[in-house]
């Protein structure tokens, strides 16, 4: 039986494919767009999914959607109603796409697909938990649910057992956390539902003493947290139920400051603000944790929605909560509710048993050498070929060991918005320069941002302050941890202000190369640790295609590119080939 489930028209949409309750292909539009959080209907990743699987249309029992559109719309409605005429302006621009195409969701999936069983909407917090619960290890689990906002819901808990979910309670918009979250990202000059996440890594170098930190007193007065973590937003502080993120001028004033402009200094006020927000929404977060084991009695915690991606919280929630096991699936925003569309039709809605534990997160297209090899010649890239993976193994250690910028193309891409050894950019950890040469050679992001460290699950105790045992959202870059301190100078590359670190762990039965390399690396350097970025350029979506893997290192100071079994140098190619004669379609 195989099941499609999709998520679309906010941010990221995806596709998942179920067969017999195994999750068999699952990618998000834009690395087939090539457009950074592509929200439109994903029709590459749908055809993807299919093609993965030799099958038709045809061959799908049921197709399930990751919101309930009329219900979500009935709130915006309802928003718009009650702040009217604030909201004229929203209202005006934001119904026409809804009336056009967000609420005639089936009508598409019709028309676009030739498809014509049945549609089923579920739930967006339902989607959320289902995406992670149902391909988690665990049989029983409490579940948290926390996002921006979903049809109403913003937050929920829950428990889930085999295959059901139950969930228990629920927070309403417009009290949200992940709007708060959002509306400071605003506030500091950066883009939401995008760059959250480079908030968390500035916290860092605020001020994380809540005593002292100004700017937590003040933004205490703005969220009204109970013992329970239940929580209030003070509304009058934000435009989101009319406008948008930005924040309101009460706001601006109680945080001494207009909105940051985006190529402005940083100064050491928006870095403690940055570090209020951070302390804000784990003190929450952890009332709630406590709450929920408090109420659910179970060992075991799933947590998924946009907020479950804060990893310098996760890496805490053993530590500061009495839940003993924790797992969060690699897409736990939006982009991974197509899974859950799926898994709840398959598992909750049917009542199948669950058969499927997710174990990497390798659910994207994949290339073959035959193919890889077809795309070089065809376009006259000069290349070399590994003899055997021995040999691509120790070389690509060497390169990576005399600083060498390699792009790592490997076998199926990653699900979810980290790299995580299929589609990664690899480099030299050890050498404390090579955070700079990457921003000049390829990534030209923030100064203040790190990069992350991956690790052989086997050697992670020796330098990082792990859980023990280590959970395995680790394995999908979820987890920030302490750097043990000898080391921070070490690898200082990958050293965060704070002396932490986000890293991946790696086992060998998930990725052998990537495995392999890294373990080759330590040979030669002493310290078994890379660094392991996204293979992109900022601003774009990560790669997927031998084409877009060539192209952004024409277009960027990568070295090398080890695609399947060939050895690509930079140097031997001209830069301007891959503008004018490369097929795209290869
Ligand atoms: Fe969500």
């Amino acid at each position: 039986m195989y099941i499609l489930g999709v998520s679309c028209y906010y941010h990221d949409a995806s596709a998942a494919l179920l067969k017999d309750g195994v999750v068999v292909a699952a990618a998000e539009e834009e690395r087939f767009t090539r457009k950074k959080h592509d929200s439109s209907f994903p029709i590459n990743a749908i055809k993807y999914c299919l093609k993965s699987q030799n099958i038709t249309i045809k061959d799908i029992e049921y197709v399930g959607f990751y919101e309930k559109p009329f219900l979500k719309f009935e709130r915006l409605l309802s928003q718009h109603l009650e702040t009217f005429p604030l909201s004229y302006k929203v209202f005006l621009s934001s119904t026409p796409s809804w009336i056009t195409e967000k609420l005639r969701i089936v009508e598409k999936i019709r028309k676009e697909l030739k498809y014509n069983r049945d549609v089923l909407f579920i739930n967006h917090h339902m989607a959320h938990a289902a995406s992670s619960f149902f391909i988690s290890p665990f049989e029983r689990a409490a579940i948290f649910t926390v996002d921006g906002v979903g049809e109403w819901t913003t937050t929920a808990y829950g428990v889930g057992k085999g295959n059901e979910i139950t969930l228990l309670k629920e927070i309403m918009f417009p009290h949200s956390i992940g709007l708060l979250y959002s509306t400071i990202t605003a506030y500091l000059g950066f883009s939401v539902n995008n760059s959250e996440y480079k908030v968390m890594g500035l916290s860092a170098y605020g001020n994380m003493n809540p005593k002292t930190n100004l700017y937590y007193k003040k933004l205490n007065d703005v969220v009204d947290i109970k013992e329970d973590g239940s929580f209030r937003l003070d509304m009058t502080y934000f435009k989101f139920h009319y406008a948008d993120r930005m924040p309101s001028k009460k706001l601006c004033s109680l945080l001494e400051g207009p909105i940051r402009k985006k190529e402005s200094e940083l100064t050491q006020r928006h870095k403690d603000i940055a570090a209020a927000l951070q302390m804000i929404t784990e003190e929450l977060m952890t009332k709630i944790l406590k709450y929920i084991h408090k109420v659910t009695k179970e060992e075991n915690l799933i947590m998924a929605g946009g907020v479950a991606l804060n990893s310098v919280f996760n890496g805490k929630i053993l530590r500061k909560t009495p839940f003993k096991k924790i797992w969060i699936q690699p897409n736990a925003s939006d982009g991974g509710t197509s899974i859950g569309a799926a898994t709840f039709i398959y598992n909750a809605i049917l009542g199948n048993k669950r058969t499927y534990v997710m174990k990497n997160a390798y659910l994207g297209p994949c290339y073959s050498d035959i193919e890889i090899k077809k795309f070089l010649d065809k376009n006259k890239i000069r290349y070399t070929t590994f003899k055997n993976d021995t040999e691509l193994v120790k070389k690509t250690a060497k390169l990576i060991f005399e600083d060498g910028v390699v792009g790592w193309f490997q076998g199926r891409m990653e699900w979810g918005p980290r790299a995580l050894g299929a589609r990664s950019i690899l480099s030299n950890a050890c050498n404390p320069k090579m955070q700079e040469i990457l921003n000049i050679k390829v990534k030209h992001r923030e100064k203040f941002r790190p990069f992350a460290p991956v690790v052989c699950e086997d050697d992670a105790l020796k330098y990082f302050d792990c859980d023990v045992p280590m959970p395995e959202p680790t394995d999908f870059m979820l987890m920030v941890y302490p750097i043990r301190k000898e080391w921070h100078s070490k690898i200082s590359a990958v050293t965060h202000i704070d002396g932490s670190g986000r890293l991946q762990t790696i086992r060998r039965e998930q990725n052998k190369l990537y495995y392999d390399v890294i373990k080759e690396f330590g040979k030669l350097s002493g310290i078994p640790i890379l660094i392991n970025t996204s293979f992109n350029i900022g601003g774009e979506p990560i790669v997927c295609s031998p084409y877009d893997a060539y192209k952004c290192m024409m277009g960027t100071g990568i070295d090398y590119l080890v695609m399947g079994k060939f050895l690509i140098k930079r140097e031997d190619n001209k830069k301007d080939v891959w503008n004018s004669e490369i097929d795209a379609k290869d």
